[in-house]
């Protein structure tokens, strides 16, 4: 067993000493989708920081925990607060959350962010329905195959499962959501005017700090992934206003509502 493998047992082996809870649908929520938690009818909350060997987010105030309830006549487990690759850790470490959710039974995983907003669709306040992505952080698959959970070289032929974004395309008909490419850097700082006009050129619709990573790590390990980007600003270069953490806070606060309102549409569609 590798040793990755085995830290992942030891955290699974500490979430059913608390719950014998078992989702079907995983969520990962960003920046501004703190309500949404207050939709679940929560059977277990588990604190990052009671388990052992699991990431917590170095942010003062940010250290997150699991939520597992029902939601939509659907067993879910949302993860209120993510740790990021900019924060020190490893991608693969980054990834430790996805990897137990999956091994918790959940198959599915929506993963959302706050994302800057490259496309000429894109203005603050809309989302984004990620088609793809572009990943410039190192890979979370780097290092041992943790064959017990996936192979050595995953497809990304359809990371965001096609027959899920039809489910999520018809749940938001009364929602501004247009399809993009995210692409992921390795932040913490906010991109270049320059570098947003080469991401653009690559094809990008949005830009971000997390998601990408979660996303691949999904993948090897079997998820069917939704990944749903809320437009918190436009980067940098595309509007009179360069992007700063509390116009990012501010709108993906304000979205929030919006935002839970998409993701219980499509959670009940799933
Ligand atoms: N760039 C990178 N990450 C972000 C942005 C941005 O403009 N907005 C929200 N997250």
């Amino acid at each position: 067993m590798s040793k990755a493998y085995d830290k992942l047992q030891k955290c699974l082996k500490q979430i059913k000493e608390k719950t014998d809870f078992v989702p079907e649908i995983a969520i990962v929520l960003g920046s501004g989708l703190g309500s949404f938690a207050e939709k679940i009818d929560v059977k277990a909350i588990i604190p990052y920081s009671e388990i052992e060997g699991f990431p917590v987010s170095t942010a003062p105030g940010h250290a997150g925990r699991f939520i597992f309830g029902n939601l939509a006549g659907k067993r879910v487990v949302a993860m209120q607060g993510r740790v990021h690759y900019y924060e020190g850790y490893d991608t693969r470490e980054v990834v430790l959350p996805i990897r137990l959710m999956r091994l918790m039974g959940a198959s599915t995983l929506i993963l959302t962010n706050a994302a800057g907003g490259i496309s000429e669709k894109s203005y603050p306040g809309c989302f984004m329905l990620i088609t793809d992505h572009i990943c410039l952080a190192p890979s979370p698959l780097i290092g041992e195959n943790l064959s017990e959970i996936g192979t050595r070289f995953p497809s990304m032929d359809n990371i965001y499962d096609r027959d899920l974004r039809k489910i999520v395309k018809n749940a938001a008909s009364e929602i501004p959501l247009f399809e993009g490419v995210y692409i992921q850097t390795t932040g913490p700082q906010y991109e270049t005017p320059a570098e947003i006009q080469m991401y653009k050129a690559f094809g990008a619709g949005a830009v971000g700090m997390s998601t990408a990573v979660e996303a691949i790590a999904a993948v090897h390990c079997g998820f069917k992934v939704i990944g749903i980007s809320c437009i918190s600003n436009m980067a940098c270069g595309l509007s009179d206003t360069p992007p700063s953490e509390e116009e990012v806070l501010e709108i993906a606060n304000k979205s929030g509502t919006l935002f839970s309102k998409l993701l219980i549409s499509v959670i009940t569609s799933i």
